[in-house]
């Protein structure tokens, strides 16, 4: 079984080629325009030496000696809050990376994601061909393609939330649990606040702030117009943009859909459904493989009881996040059924690392939640309707989690909308994806009402990377009454569903 990873946890809603054959997407052919800014205060950017910011998810023993030239990494200073003027109490400084040709015809930004996760590597695999999402850019060579690292991390003013806090591997559901979630998250709050500089920065790191970033870069990189591949937490930061900059949209793809039309209440409850679906999926899956240890029980009688919390836990946050492997899960299942539920071992290393990721997962994820009433009472209205669709008493999944913690932190935003905008758009979600669950996709849509929406027909979180055949998809023009998702055991299993697929 893999380790734990960043990835499965930080990577909310992760990665996303087949390029979809949709006008909304051709980028090639639409250049975006560089003219003078006509307001707001352009910063110089600081082009630096790429060798001294080599992205952290990338191994400096395995990278060439001499850099291409087209890579080029660089600063801006911007406001922490850009509601003012730069100052010395109101800076921070963020790092982004770039694949620059010569005379560029337009700039496509790049969101892996999160929130937080880091940036700048996907220029550095395109600019040096090193990893198959460096290659899913093939075909956007003429343009400028930028990733920034969101604030607070990596490079870009890192928040430091280092402390001993663990997080148990159950959703609170009596007072003193609840209690305890309170502890453990002041104490992550409080880490937080102290180990991070500039002071205030932990109210500024809304995804309006990131956007505001993002347009920072564009004014100072001479560009009117910018191009955007967002994914996962992305998709917020891309909606975002297109409400508050929408005379800076050029072509935007949203691919695993957030959201910012979906209350953490709604998002929470779909989200159980989304779990629910994965495990027909996994039995789908299971039925079609002889090797699965269930396969001779049939439809749905696969599934023993699985009762522990940590079994609850691991299911989502390991086995079914951004691209389940089914084989994996079905085969860990059954030798937990025989004793051996090693591959479900929360405490240790597992929560350790898990803990560390949500610390920093929580500074950019709770200042976007709106939660009108954070009390006990509230929060039980929450596990109540989640309850109700729990079909597999599954009980746990991250947005549960998140949402239990969110009570506690102390800053709130409102992304969960709704953000109208007429901005057209492509939306891109599948089936069966954990992380951001397809009815995510049909609230964005009703605040993008002139988006295309496509829904991809497998499984995994993203698409962008692995959607390979057209025969997989429905396309959903403005206007459509948008269906799904399909029924887990009628889409075919298999690499054309993403099956197999590895975002490592
Ligand atoms: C960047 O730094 C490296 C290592 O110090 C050096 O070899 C290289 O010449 C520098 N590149 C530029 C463009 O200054
Ligand atoms: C940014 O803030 C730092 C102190 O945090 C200050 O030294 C620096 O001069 C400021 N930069 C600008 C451009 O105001
Ligand atoms: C990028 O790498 C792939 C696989 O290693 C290779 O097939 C392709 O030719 C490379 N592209 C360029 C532009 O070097
Ligand atoms: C983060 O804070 C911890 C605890 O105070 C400290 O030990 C660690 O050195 C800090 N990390 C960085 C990168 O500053
Ligand atoms: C929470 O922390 C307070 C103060 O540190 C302590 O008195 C209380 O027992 C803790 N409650 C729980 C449920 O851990
Ligand atoms: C699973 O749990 C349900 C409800 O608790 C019970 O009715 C059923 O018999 C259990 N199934 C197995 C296979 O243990
Ligand atoms: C979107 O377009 C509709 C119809 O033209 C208009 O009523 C509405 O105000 C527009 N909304 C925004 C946010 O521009
Ligand atoms: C989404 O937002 C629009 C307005 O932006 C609103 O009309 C609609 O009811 C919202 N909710 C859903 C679930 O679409
Ligand atoms: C796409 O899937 C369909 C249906 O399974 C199949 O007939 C077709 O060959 C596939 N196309 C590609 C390019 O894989
Ligand atoms: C399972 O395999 C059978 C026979 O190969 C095929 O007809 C069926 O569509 C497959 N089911 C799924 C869910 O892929
Ligand atoms: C899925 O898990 C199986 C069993 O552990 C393993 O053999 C296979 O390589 C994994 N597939 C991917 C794409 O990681």
């Amino acid at each position: 079984m893999s380790h734990f990873s960043l990835r499965s946890t930080a990577q909310f809603l992760g990665l996303a080629g087949l390029v979809f054959a949709h006008p909304a997407l051709e980028i090639v052919g639409h250049s975006s325009h560089r003219v003078a800014h006509t307001s707001g205060q352009v910063q110089q950017i600081q082009w630096l030496n790429c060798t001294d910011f080599v992205p952290s998810t990338l191994d400096p023993t395995e990278l060439p000696s001499t850099l291409p030239d087209e890579l080029r990494c660089g600063n801006l200073v911007v406001p922490m809050d850009h509601s003012k003027e730069i100052c010395a109490s109101n800076n921070i400084t963020i790092n982004f990376a770039m694949r620059r040709p010569n005379n560029p015809k337009g700039l496509i930004m790049y969101s892996p994601g999160g929130p937080g996760g880091e940036a700048n590597s996907f220029a550095w695999s395109f600019a040096l061909n090193i990893s198959a999402e460096g290659s899913g850019f093939v075909g956007l060579e003429d343009y400028d393609f930028l990733a920034i690292d969101v604030r607070g991390t990596e490079y870009s003013n890192p928040l430091n939330c280092t402390s001993d806090a663990i997080f148990p591997s159950s959703i609170p559901s009596t007072q003193a649990q609840f209690d305890e979630f309170q502890n453990i998250t002041t104490t992550v709050y409080n880490a937080c606040e102290a180990q991070s500089t500039p002071q205030g920065i932990l109210n500024f790191l809304r995804s309006e702030d990131l956007a505001s970033d993002w347009d920072s870069v564009r004014a100072a990189l001479g560009y009117d117009t910018m191009h955007l591949l967002g994914l996962s937490y992305g998709t917020l930061t891309g909606a975002i943009y297109a409400e508050k900059f929408p005379e800076r949209v050029g072509r935007f793809v949203l691919d695993g859909v957030g959201s910012t039309n979906i209350t953490l209440h709604t998002y929470t409850v779909s989200q159980i459904k989304a779990l629910n679906r994965l495990l027909l999926r996994a039995d789908a899956y299971c039925m079609n493989d002889t090797s699965c240890p269930f396969n001779s029980l049939g439809k749905a009688g696969a599934y023993p009881n699985v009762s522990a919390d940590d079994i609850r836990a691991l299911i989502p946050l390991e086995f079914f996040a951004t691209a389940p492997n089914f084989t994996e899960f079905n085969l860990a299942l059954a030798a937990a059924t025989q004793g051996d539920a090693s591959a479900f071992t929360y405490n240790g290393e597992f929560a350790a690392g898990f803990s560390a990721g949500v610390a920093s997962t929580v500074a950019l994820f709770c200042p976007d939640a709106q939660i009108p009433d954070t009390s006990f009472d509230a929060y039980t209205n929450v596990l109540n309707e989640v309850a109700a669709v729990d079909t597999y008493d599954m009980r746990f999944s991250l947005i549960l989690f998140l949402n239990a913690i969110c009570n506690f932190w102390p800053i709130h935003g409102d992304v969960n909308g709704p953000h109208p905008d007429n901005s057209t758009m492509l939306l891109v979600s599948s089936d069966f994806d954990l992380n951001t669950p397809v009815e995510n996709l049909v609230s964005q849509a009703g605040d993008s009402p002139n988006s295309v929406v496509i829904i991809r027909h497998g499984d995994d979180h993203g698409s962008y990377f692995e959607a390979t055949n057209q025969t997989f998809i429905s396309v959903f023009e403005p206007g459509q009454t948008i269906s799904g998702p399909e029924d887990p055991y009628l889409v075919p299993v298999g690499a054309a569903a993403g099956d197999g697929f590895d975002y490592e």
